[in-house]
Parts: C-alpha cells; sequence; structure tokens
C-alpha cells in the first residue's frame, strides 16, 4: 500500500509573514489524520517556521535543496546535515531548476541523494526530459540515465526511503501538463527500473508527477496506477489550492 504524497514546492516564494499566514491556513483545512502524506519544502529562510508551526502537525516538511558536505568552507551554501539538524523528514534532490539553471549534474544530485540517506532525511529524486528529449523520442532514455547516475551507488533500506517525482521539464511552470497517459508510461517504467534495480522495495517506492498540477488537473494525474501523489508548484502557493490537490489523491 502506497500512501498517496503529495508536496508543495514554494521555489523562491513567500516572506515570514506570507509563510505564517499559510502555515496557519492550512493547518485549519487539515484534519489530524489525513489519508495523504502532505510535504511542504518551502525556502531556506522559512525552514525554522516550518519547524515551529508544522512540528507535531500532520504536515511533514523539507528542504528544496542542500550540499552533500556536511560542513565546510562552501560559502552561501546550507548542509544535508544542517537541514537534517533542524528537523525536515525530505529533500528535493536535482529538481530541474538545480539542474538547468544551476548546472548541477547527476553526480552531485547522487552524492545529495545518499548524503541525504545518510542523514535520516528522505531524499525526493526528481527526474524528468525536456521538450526536445521527448520529441526526439528519447525521454525514458534521459530519464533512465538520470535514475542510474543518481542511485548508482545507493542502497534502498526500505521502499519508504526514497520518493521519485517525475517532472518533464517542459511541464513545469508553463500551464501546459503532460498528458496523463505519458506521465503514468513513464511512472510504470521508473517502477519497472525500480523493481529491476532494488527488487521488490523498489517496486514500492512512491512515484510523484509534477509539472502544473492545479486543482482542476490534479485527479487525472493522482487516480493513475503508478502515480502516487504530485510535486506542485505555483498551484501550491495558495493553502485551499494546495489542500484541494491533495484532496484529489484519495477521491
Ligand atoms: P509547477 O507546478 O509550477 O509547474 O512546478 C512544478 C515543479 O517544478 C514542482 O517541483
Amino acid at each position: 500500500m502506497r500512501t498517496p504524497i503529495v508536496a508543495a514546492n514554494w521555489k523562491m516564494h513567500k516572506t515570514v509573514k506570507e509563510a505564517a499566514d499559510y502555515f496557519r491556513r492550512l493547518l485549519e483545512l487539515v484534519p489530524a489524520r489525513p489519508p495523504v502524506e502532505l510535504v511542504i519544502f518551502p525556502p531556506a529562510t522559512i525552514l525554522w517556521m516550518a519547524q515551529k508551526h508544522l512540528g507535531g502537525s500532520a504536515v511533514a516538511w523539507g528542504a528544496q535543496d542542500a550540499y552533500p558536505e556536511p560542513q565546510g568552507a562552501f560559502t552561501g551554501e546550507i548542509s544535508v546535515v544542517q537541514i537534517a539538524d533542524l528537523g525536515a523528514k525530505y529533500l528535493i534532490c536535482g529538481h530541474s531548476e538545480r539542474r538547468h539553471i544551476f548546472q548541477e549534474d547527476d553526480r552531485l544530485v547522487g552524492r545529495k541523494v545518499g548524503a541525504a540517506l545518510e542523514s535520516g532525511l528522505i531524499p525526493i529524486l526528481c527526474v524528468g526530459e525536456r521538450l526536445e528529449e521527448r520529441e526526439a523520442g528519447r525521454a525514458w532514455q534521459v530519464v533512465e540515465g538520470q535514475l542510474a547516475a543518481a542511485l548508482a551507488e545507493l542502497e534502498l533500506p526500505s521502499p519508504a526511503k526514497l520518493v521519485i517525482a517525475y517532472e518533464p521539464v517542459w511541464a513545469i511552470g508553463t500551464g501546459v501538463p503532460a498528458r496523463p497517459e505519458d506521465a503514468q508510461e513513464m511512472a510504470a517504467r521508473i517502477r519497472d527500473w525500480l523493481r529491476e534495480r532494488f527488487g521488490k522495495a523498489g517496486a514500492q517506492v512512491r512515484i510523484q508527477y509534477g509539472g502544473s498540477v492545479k486543482p482542476e488537473n490534479a485527479r487525472e494525474f493522482l487516480t493513475l496506477p503508478d502515480i502516487d501523489g504530485a510535486l506542485v508548484g505555483g498551484a501550491s502557493l495558495d493553502p485551499d489550492k494546495f489542500w484541494a490537490i491533495a484532496q484529489a489523491a484519495t477521491s
């Protein structure tokens, strides 16, 4: 049984005041035992607030990125260990904006996944092809390469210790989501790959879809057989919309 996981990636949005209003409203909406796992990924400036507002609630939180070295001379970076120390549960690794705007390569993404697990965080590994790669019929090849590179060294202690987010780059922030049948096909391939790589535990790893998910289309994705949740950007900035999306996972 794979509990759906619906996550809000705020990206570089929200001030302290805006975040406080969001947390308050979200906690009004979410029951004590929601049927869906909810995770908020605020920017680094808000992580302490997530701990303060969400600690002890049914809503988990994590960081959008972190550096794999535990400490050292890495100006501007925050380590995986420091994120874990704050009480975070999850870490996004290899988001397409990190890969494409900040030139993160597969090797660094893999180090982040490994460091997250070592620190007790659950990595959400993001994979996804660009439009030209899909048009050239290379979507699976690209995603498989990203999975293989990031998970090469990994041992998976349990399926709960890893989440994969399939986010086609061309669907992120464009208002044009993938076709549900294409998202399902990719998720099924990812699941087969995880089963080959990690055996039975691999087949139970949760796979999210991300890219222009909103309340109006969430059900189309969240009811697909191999999609176990969503990683939501823009629409997650409004707590009512985010909760509406989460509810679609069990409706
Ligand atoms: P949008 O939902 O804004 O398309 O962003 C998706 C995303 O990148 C989540 O990580």
